[in-house]
Order: C-alpha cells, then sequence, then structure tokens
C-alpha cells in the first residue's frame, strides 16, 4: 500500500517521506480516536491512560465503542494480537503492541491469546521447522518479560496449536482467503477458553501494518456467521536512521533488539541514531533542533513516562539551548536501566516450565 510515497508493508514502511497517518487513515477507512475515548476508558477502568492513550500513539481503530459498549452492559472480550518471527528477539517496535496490551489487559481484566506464526516464516524464510519453533520460543520469552497475566495468556506457536477447531476455522477462512492470522479472530478457535461464547467481541492491538489483513477478516467474517473483531492501531516506531526508515532484521544497525548489551545500545544510539540537531554547536545554539526528524527525541517521546521532562527536552533542545549528545545520552539511559533491566530481570527468571504455562490456560482463568 502506497502513502505519500511510504510503502506500507508487513513488518514496516519504508518512505523517502514522512507517513501521512491521516491520509492512511482515511484511505484505509479506519476510525480515529479522541479524548472522549481516552476519557471513557479512564472512568470505564479507574486507570490512568497509558503513555501510549495521551501521546497519540495508538489512534486508529474499528469499532472500539462497540467493544466498550459491551464491555459497558457487563459483557467481556478477549485480547488477540501476534509476532512475526522475523529476527531471534524483538526490537523496540515490536513492543509497543504488546507493551499496550499488557495494559489493556491489566485495566479491563480479559483474556489474552498470542500467536506465533512460526509456520509462516518456515514456509517462506526457508527456516527449518526446528529453527523456527526454536525461534517462536526465543520470542515467546521476551513477550512474557513484558509482563503478561499468566492466568488470562494463552501464548500458541501455530506448528503447536493448529489441529481441531482451529483447523476447522482455518479451513473455513481460507475458502475465502488465504492467510490463517484470521482464525483467532473468532472465539470458536480456542474452545478450550471459550467454549460456549461464540460471540465474544475480540479486540486487536497491533501497528497499523497489519490492518490490511484484519479488514479482509471483517469483511469475511459475517459471511461465516462471526462477529467481526475490533481493531485498536498503533504509528510505526521508526528505524535508528530516521523517520522514512525501515527497521530491518537483516541490518541489526536498524533498530535496538531486547536482547542488545548496554555496550551495544551506547554505540547504536551514538553512531546510528539521525540526529535533527544543527551542523555546528554554533548553528544548533542558533536554529534549535528539528524535532520532526530527531530521532533520540521520538524514542523518548514514545518511552520517557514524565511528561514534564519530556516537555523540558523540547523546549530546551528545540531551542538550541540543549545538545543532541545530551538528549542521547537521556536515551541510552532510559534504555539502560528502565526497560533492559526489566526485562533481563524477567528473563533470567524465567524457567522452561514458565514458558509452557502460558500455553496451558484453563477455561476458568482464562474467561473470568
Ligand atoms: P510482526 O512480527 O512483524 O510484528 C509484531 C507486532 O509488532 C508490530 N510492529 C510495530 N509496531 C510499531 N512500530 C514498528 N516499527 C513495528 N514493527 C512491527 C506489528 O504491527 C505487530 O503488531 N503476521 C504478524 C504476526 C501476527 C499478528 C497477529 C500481529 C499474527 N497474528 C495479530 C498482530 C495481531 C507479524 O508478522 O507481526
Amino acid at each position: 500500500m502506497e502513502n505519500n510515497g511510504a510503502k506500507i508493508e508487513e513488518g514496516g514502511v519504508s518512505s523517502k517521506n514522512k507517513i501521512d497517518y491521516d491520509k492512511l487513515i482515511d484511505q484505509f477507512g479506519c476510525q480515529r480516536l479522541d479524548q472522549s475515548f481516552v476519557d471513557r476508558v479512564f472512568r470505564l477502568t479507574g486507570r490512568s491512560p497509558h503513555i501510549f492513550l495521551r501521546r497519540n500513539v495508538f489512534f486508529p481503530h474499528r469499532d472500539l465503542n462497540e467493544v466498550l459498549d459491551a464491555y459497558e452492559r457487563g459483557d467481556k472480550f478477549y485480547l488477540y494480537t501476534g509476532r512475526g518471527l522475523s529476527s531471534e528477539a524483538l526490537h523496540l517496535g515490536h513492543l509497543i503492541p504488546f507493551m499496550f496490551t499488557k495494559y489493556l489487559q491489566e485495566a479491563f481484566k480479559v483474556p489474552l491469546v498470542i500467536q506465533l506464526t512460526d509456520d509462516e516464516k518456515c514456509m517462506w524464510k526457508n527456516l527449518t521447522v526446528e529453527e523456527s519453533k526454536r525461534l517462536a520460543r526465543e520470542n515467546a520469552k521476551d513477550i512474557i518479560a513484558c509482563g503478561f497475566d499468566v492466568s488470562r495468556t494463552f501464548i500458541f506457536s501455530d506448528f503447536d496449536y493448529v489441529g481441531g477447531a482451529f483447523y476447522e476455522n482455518m479451513v473455513r477462512v481460507a475458502k475465502c482467503v488465504t492467510y490463517n492470522k484470521a482464525v483467532p479472530s473468532f472465539p470458536s478457535s480456542f474452545p478450550h477458553l471459550f467454549s460456549g461464547n461464540d460471540k465474544l467481541c475480540c479486540l486487536i492491538p497491533c501497528a497499523i501494518d497489519q490492518d490490511p489483513y484484519f479488514r479482509m477478516t471483517r469483511d469475511v467474517a459475517p459471511r461465516l456467521g462471526y462477529k467481526k473483531p475490533a481493531l485498536i492501531e498503533s504509528s510505526f516506531f521508526p528505524a535508528l536512521q530516521g523517520v522514512s526508515g525501515k527497521m530491518n532484521a537483516g541490518d541489526p544497525n536498524s533498530a535496538i533488539y531486547v536482547t542488545d548489551s548496554p555496550k551495544e545500545i551506547k554505540n547504536k544510539v551514538n553512531k546510528y541514531a539521525f540526529s535533527g540537531g544543527q551542523d555546528s554547536v554554533e548553528n544548533h545554539r542558533k536554529y534549535g533542533a528539528n524535532l520532526e526528524v530527531d530521532i533520540p527525541f521520538k524514542y523518548l517521546s514514545f518511552f520517557l513516562e514524565d511528561d514534564e521532562e519530556l516537555e523540558h527536552i523540547r523546549k530546551e533542545y528545540g531551542s538550541g539551548r540543549m545538545l543532541t549528545g545530551e538528549v542521547k545520552k537521556k536515551l541510552i539511559w532510559w534504555k539502560d536501566t528502565v526497560q533492559q533491566g526489566q526485562r533481563l530481570l524477567m528473563r533470567w527468571s524465567m524457567r522452561s516450565w514458565q514458558l509452557d504455562h502460558f500455553q496451558i490456560c484453563s477455561t476458568e482463568s482464562a474467561g473470568s
């Protein structure tokens, strides 16, 4: 899909220009989230809005209001998201839908299914079955490290789970479209979780690259007598090389991976993060940084929780009083101490029984 010279495809975007999200939302036929939605989430859950809602990282959606209407009437919904295993580990962009999904699960106390499409990578990327399954387990560790509620989360790989009712739905869907990530959008695919609850709403958090697949899923649903899934979509977290670049699994320097060591992170940020600062300190003091294209600032605006500190950096860096090196330092500090520390702690304390536990999820605990 082309937009403003940008090519939107699964896994990201490559472009000469910045993506025009307003245009993309209109082209795709999505709706926009507004402040009233953010207020409604606060009212319904009593939890302060997630940083990604406050900062408009997630703003296109489809039928979100229906999900909230049902929730307000006392009906539950379930969350569904997934990962395609393009690399050994997740990068910061992949973390965005998972971090947000964790917040939604915690706020609404709903079940979650996570699909790992290990079969796709095996077929299309020429990996062996064993290697694809290994990647699925490695990626699952990063996903679990986001902190999902083990009693409400079912993580499955296609190789492990496809069969039975799931396969029946796959065949039904395959008569209409040829891909299998539509199938988890229908509760009847998980009889051990949602038996007898075929009208349960499904909400899919993902980035906007997934929209075309789920648009097709929504077209197919009524033909099969199923409910259309709702979606909440994020904008793209940019590559280190700039807002128009694409993170590329083949180029480890285009992204920060959750497995990168503090030394690698420091090196990547200092060497590759595109700067909107001026070419000399003199010019920088005079003209300030261009924050629209500055990657260290963009990264901080996704993740730095403290609104006041971000505002301070915006003013100081934008006016030239703060230099690029100082902003990069803040980003490296955040990545090292907060994100890296939390992830390593989770990962180190994880044993394989815990991984398996996410795959054995009882009907009561997932549905309650
Ligand atoms: P995959 O593995 O390419 O991406 C996993 C999730 O990360 C999102 N994403 C990003 N979000 C923000 N910024 C980025 N730069 C960025 N890059 C990727 C993707 O939108 C996705 O949500 N086929 C899918 C796997 C899948 C799936 C699903 C995803 C199966 N079922 C249901 C979402 C919902 C894939 O290859 O995703």
